[in-house]
């Protein structure tokens, strides 16, 4: 069958995510509203992007932030133009909304959980009524196909608020958790530089790690294994080195780690520490047998690691 086949294409250009592959695809097809939930850098933005390209529908992009207000999401009438010409419909210029209606294409919306509630509100008109009214405008009507994507992280994230059950009540809801091991080896092959597989597996083990330690309240996505192995990949470089070098790897992973941990409050230490402690777990005990060195695992005096 067709859709089949499109589930198969799709698994091309993501990696892994079978299940939510055929749960957005089936949504889609079906006709519904769906929201993507989960932490930063689970693949929400790709698998929807992806999807959306596979299927072929015209998509319109919408960056939910505190200052998307219904105006910028609905569209507006041209001030200047309304002095000369008046309230002309020719002078309104469509928003993401009155644009996805027209067209029957994809309302995609990024960060959904961000969007001020005076602007959600908006959205909920639009999903169970299927048009708009627009003051001045008069009614927009959605074309066949018109849907709404959207994609937010959990509720306890920096920044974002509840849905109100008026939106949550007119959507599917799929949760996205992090991938396994096998499927974030393979996307940061994909993404990051060219390392050997024994680096690759390293950095995705320590970025696993850091969502397990008790002294991190959160801990990195695959874009923290995505950019250390690219950043070891040029230090490495940049030093005339190599990635087996401790130097290179301790601070691939301070640069590329150390912010996108958030540490647990209270608990004293700092990011730095708790990073290279996990560069000893993981690394140390490979530089020791490149060395051939069977002491205890030190971190490298050209890097400044903390405790
Ligand atoms: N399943 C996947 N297949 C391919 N690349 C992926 C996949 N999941 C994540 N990525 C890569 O990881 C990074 C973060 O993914 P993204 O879709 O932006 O996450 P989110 O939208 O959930 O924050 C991107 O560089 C993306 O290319
Ligand atoms: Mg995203």
């Amino acid at each position: 069958m067709i859709l089949r086949d499109l589930v198969d294409r799709l698994t091309t250009s993501v990696v892994g995510r079978r299940r939510e592959i055929d749960l957005v695809v089936a949504a889609l097809v079906a006709d519904r509203h769906i929201v993507l939930e989960g932490p930063p850098g689970t693949g929400k933005s790709t698998l929807l992007r992806a999807v959306a390209a596979e299927l072929g529908i015209g998509f319109e992009f919408v960056e939910g932030n505190a200052e998307l207000t219904p105006a910028r999401l609905v569209g507006h009438f041209d001030p200047a133009r309304v002095l000369a010409d008046g309230y002309d419909p020719a002078v309104f210029v469509d928003g993401p909304v009155v644009s996805a209606l027209r067209d029957g294409s994809l309302l995609y919306i990024e960060e959904l959980n961000r969007v001020p509630e005076e602007t959600l509100n908006v959205l909920v008109t639009v999903m169970s009524e299927r048009e708009i009214n627009v003051p001045r405008l008069g009614r927009v009507a959605a074309a066949p196909g018109f849907r709404l994507v959207a994609a937010m992280n959990p509720f306890d994230a920096v920044g974002t608020a509840r849905i109100s059950s008026a939106i949550s009540d007119r959507v599917c809801r799929l949760a996205v958790d992090y991938q396994d091991e096998t499927e974030e080896l393979a996307i940061t092959r994909r993404h990051g530089a060219a390392v050997t597989d024994e680096f690759a597996a390293r950095s995705v083990e320590l970025v696993r790690r850091t969502r397990l330690h008790p002294d991190l309240r959160s801990g990195s996505s695959v874009r923290g294994s995505i950019d250390l192995s690219a950043v070891a990949a040029s230090l490495a470089d940049v030093r005339g080195s190599s990635t087996e070098d401790p130097e290179v790897s301790l601070d691939a992973v301070l640069i590329a780690l150390s912010g996108r941990v958030r540490v647990r409050e209270g608990c004293g230490r700092t990011p730095e520490d708790i990073v290279t402690e996990l560069w000893r777990e993981i690394f140390a005990p490979a530089t020791e047998e490149a060395q051939g060195d069977t002491g205890k695992a030190n971190a490298p005096t050209g890097a400044t690691p903390v405790g």
